[in-house]
């Protein structure tokens, strides 16, 4: 069976003072999710947007023929439970956490679950798979960090296709339709090595807003896919 790859823009990159003109131009050039970075200065020593921006672009997150493009909420925030629930509200697709930013990782998983959006959990470079012994048959996407969280443009760190490696088993083995996703410093050069882990949506922020002509960026990644 081939896998579906996704791949899912950072609009942490993009110009903040054209958000909805920057879904739309990278929707346009292909984009499959969203990835939305929420930052509160707390869980990570940056600040970015919040339910209320999310909100707005959601009418913006479709393609030209009306086909709704989710919108992939990355929480870098603690504490989580809050928040999630304002960004279901505000058209979430998918809600993904990091679960030392929780003291409940379980309830905050059902408290998303709960709201019709589908939940994921997010492991930094230095973090464990572990609590996946006890979430995995209530996730619907792991995400793995290869940087670590707070910033666009560092370098990918190698010790994530490890981690990636692990993660894809521990989804065979649940049977479960579970999509596996890495963040930072993924580039057309190195999506492949990714993939090849057992990863199958790849976010990536500065690759493609770094580069005047998103399609060209997104269409090289979908070479190194095929
Ligand atoms: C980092 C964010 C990433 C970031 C990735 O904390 O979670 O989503 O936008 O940026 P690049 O692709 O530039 O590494
Ligand atoms: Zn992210």
């Amino acid at each position: 069976m081939s896998t579906t790859y996704r791949i899912a823009p950072s609009i942490l990159s993009a110009d903040f003072a054209r958000l909805g003109d920057e879904v739309k131009s990278v929707i346009a050039a292909g984009a499959d999710w969203i990835h939305f970075d929420v930052m509160d200065n707390h869980y990570v020593p940056n600040l970015t947007f919040g339910p209320m921006i999310c909100q707005a672009l959601k009418p913006h997150a479709h393609t030209a023929t009306g086909v709704a493009v989710p919108i992939d909420v990355h929480l870098m925030i603690s504490p989580v439970d809050a928040l999630a629930a304002s960004f279901a509200e505000a058209g979430a697709d998918l809600i993904s956490f990091h679960p030392d930013a929780s003291a409940h990782v379980h309830r905050s998983v059902q408290a998303i679950k709960s709201k019709g959006v589908k939940a994921g959990l997010v492991f930094n470079p230095a973090e464990s798979l572990d609590v996946l012994e006890w979430t995995i048959d209530d996730i619907d996407l792991i995400l793995i960090m290869s940087v670590n969280p707070g910033f666009g443009g560092q370098s990918f760190i190698d010790s994530a296709l490890r981690k990636v490696e692990q993660a894809r088993k521990w989804i065979d083995r649940s049977g479960r339709d579970i999509r596996l996703e890495v963040d930072g410093g993924i580039k057309a050069d190195n999506i492949r090595r990714v993939a090849d882990a057992g990863a199958d949506t790849f976010v990536a922020g500065s690759a493609i807003f770094g580069n005047p002509d998103y399609k060209a960026v997104i269409d090289q990644m979908r070479v190194a896919l095929a």
